[in-house]
């Protein structure tokens, strides 16, 4: 059986750092959606071109685009694997889809990890977030530096900020979490599968509580 654990959260609660910081502990798959269209777009892969403008506006990537993507991953995962789903599902129609496809391939949702935050925060964390381009390490310019400034302390790359961080758009995805991905908390809370987590805590507090909420 291959084990899902859902990350749920609104753009720069920190899904991706605790996600990343966790992973390696217990030898999971860190499964970022945003980063594999991300990866697809640098690509010109057709899937990337597709999204493009939806992710440079803050808006979602067609669903069907998201769902084939989750199915081919689920579909090449080895049985006994335990995948993070960071940023999958993010609309109903997506949690509905994922039962499927996971009923199809062998795998089952574990629990939904809900990293919560105030708006202020999340504001501050976007703004300030730095990326590496070349190996997708993230950093913050206050509450993560890097060793350098404006080096990326794994590969050496000059980081960048991420193309869909400027106000206006951040802005947007607030709003799009709000209206199309609030729904998905919902549907796992309905299901008795969400574990809270206070995500406005230091990054490492943070991963302590979602290390516990994967066993
Ligand atoms: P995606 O990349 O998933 O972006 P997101 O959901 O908006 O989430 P973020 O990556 O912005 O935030 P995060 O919670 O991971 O925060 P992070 O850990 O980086 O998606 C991008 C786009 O792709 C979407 O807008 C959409 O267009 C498309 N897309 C992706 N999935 C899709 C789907 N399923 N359906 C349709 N479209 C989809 O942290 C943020 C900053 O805060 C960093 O600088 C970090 O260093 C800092 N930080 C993190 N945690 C802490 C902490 N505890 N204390 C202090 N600082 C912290």
């Amino acid at each position: 059986m291959k084990k899902i654990i859902i990350f749920l959260g609104a753009p720069g609660a920190g899904k991706g750092t605790a996600a990343g910081a966790v992973a390696p502990k217990i030898n999971a798959r860190h499964v970022s959606t945003g980063a594999m269209l991300r990866d697809a777009l640098a690509r010109k892969t057709p899937a990337g071109l597709e999204a493009k403008s939806y992710m440079e506006s803050g808006g979602l990537v067609p669903d069907e685009v998201l769902c084939k993507m989750i199915g081919e991953l689920l579909a090449e995962t080895s049985d006994g694997t335990t995948l993070f789903f960071d940023g999958f599902p993010r609309t109903l129609a997506q949690a509905e889809a994922l039962e499927k496809l996971a009923a199809d391939n062998g795998a089952v949702v574990h629990n939904a990890v809900l990293i919560d935050a105030p708006e202020a925060i999340l504001l501050e964390r976007l703004g300030g977030r730095r990326v590496c381009p070349k190996c997708g390490a993230g950093y913050h310019v206050t509450n993560m530096p890097p060793k350098t400034a404006g080096i990326c302390d794994q590969c050496g790359a000059e980081l960048v900020t991420r193309a869909d961080d400027q106000p206006d758009t951040i802005r947007h995805r607030l709003e799009v979490y709000q209206s199309a991905t609030a729904p998905v908390v919902g549907f796992y809370r309905t299901a008795g599968k969400v574990v809270d987590v206070d995500g406005s805590k230091d990054a490492a507090t943070v991963a302590e509580q979602v290390l516990a909420a994967c066993k």
